[in-house]
């Protein structure tokens, strides 16, 4: 396995191509599911630098009910539950469906994890269809995701799911 990631500069398109075939390296082999989260959310900040990148995983809470739990992350402290519906990942969860949030402040009901966040983008990971967990990337940049992201941040989950 390469120890290091080679970082790329260019167009963000650019920047996905060279670093999701790292990726698929670093992964293939490795069936831990979290060792394989905690990876992806190292090298998507490593590359893009952006403030937060990280999982929630659908969990059944102590009342038996089913939330959104913080997994792996790479930034700063995070909220660790996330209720159905609530906020962008809940949202996301809900819908089943990748949310784009050019202006965190007007989303209504937009969870404030850190207030330096200002964009940000919700993926899910759909096993069979239904809804695992998703995949969150905040940026302190207003509107800073778009389908580029989306298409790759897509392939990624698929792939990654498709793993385990
Ligand atoms: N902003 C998210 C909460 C998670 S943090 O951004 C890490 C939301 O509204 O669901």
């Amino acid at each position: 396995m390469a120890e290091d990631l080679h970082i790329t500069s260019g167009s963000k398109e650019e920047q996905y191509q060279s670093l999701l075939p790292q990726v698929q390296g670093l992964l293939t082999g490795e069936a831990d599911l979290t060792a394989n989260l905690a990876n992806v959310a190292a090298a998507l900040k490593e590359q893009f630098g952006w403030l937060w990148v990280g999982f929630y995983l659908v969990k059944i809470n102590e009342q038996g009910s089913e939330e959104l739990v913080l997994g792996p992350f790479q930034g700063p402290v995070a909220c660790t539950r996330i209720r159905f519906g609530k906020g962008v990942c809940g949202s996301a969860w809900k819908e089943a469906n990748t949310l784009i949030v050019p202006d965190v402040e007007q989303f209504p009901g937009h969870i404030a994890c850190s207030s330096l966040s200002k964009s940000e983008v919700v993926v899910p990971l759909l096993k069979d269809g239904e809804v695992i967990g998703v995949l969150d990337v905040d940026s302190d940049k207003l509107n800073d995701f778009d389908e580029v992201d989306v298409k790759f941040l897509t392939q990624l989950c698929t792939w990654l799911v498709s793993l385990h």
